[in-house]
């Protein structure tokens, strides 16, 4: 236990304050605390990419930062991209190419892409791939996830299935 006062944050725009060991994992506080499942626990080791959020706008494995780490940083979830109301144009266009099989990998592919869209809003299909190349989809949806990510990117929907299937 690493016992430090409350720890400060902002969570999808709205500021917390917790009172909770520093060395708390902060995917334990999303989604026990502030009841934000977005982020999902695979592997718990940083290596999945399932419980991915963004941090300061930068991908970041939710099981393995500490409470301590993200003091007075910015977190964003998928809830805070989003909602079946107005969704991001990441989340719509991964429902518009059926890019899911069980769906256990999605939030970490969807923080993934659209802090890659943000840092580089047409990339290659290329440069999708080398992004998303440490988030696992063991259902092997990958070619429908990167044609997500480039119709996200403003890619025709035709190119972008002909240009993921090509490479
Ligand atoms: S659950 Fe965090 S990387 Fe796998
Ligand atoms: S869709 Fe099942 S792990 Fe990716």
């Amino acid at each position: 236990m690493n016992a430090i006062g409350p720890v400060h944050l902002t969570v999808n725009g709205t500021a917390h304050s917790f009172d909770l060991p520093g060395d708390t994992k902060l995917i334990y506080v999303l989604r026990n605390d502030l009841g934000l499942n977005g982020p999902k626990f695979g592997c718990g080791l940083g290596e999945c990419g399932a419980c991915t959020v963004l941090i300061d706008g930068v991908p970041a494995r939710s099981c393995v930062v500490t409470l301590k780490t993200a003091e007075g940083r910015s977190v964003t979830t998928l809830e805070g991209l989003g909602n079946l109301e107005m969704l991001h144009p990441v989340q719509a266009a991964f429902i518009a190419a059926q890019a899911a099989q069980c769906g256990y990998c999605l939030n970490g592919m969807i923080m993934t892409a659209t802090a890659l869209l943000v840092r580089n809003p047409t990339p290659s299909v290329s440069e999708v791939r080398e992004a998303l190349r440490y988030n696992l989809c063991r259902c092997g949806t990958h070619v429908e996830i990167i044609r997500a990510v480039m119709t996200a990117a403003g890619a025709r929907p035709e190119a972008a299935a002909a240009e993921a299937s090509a490479q």
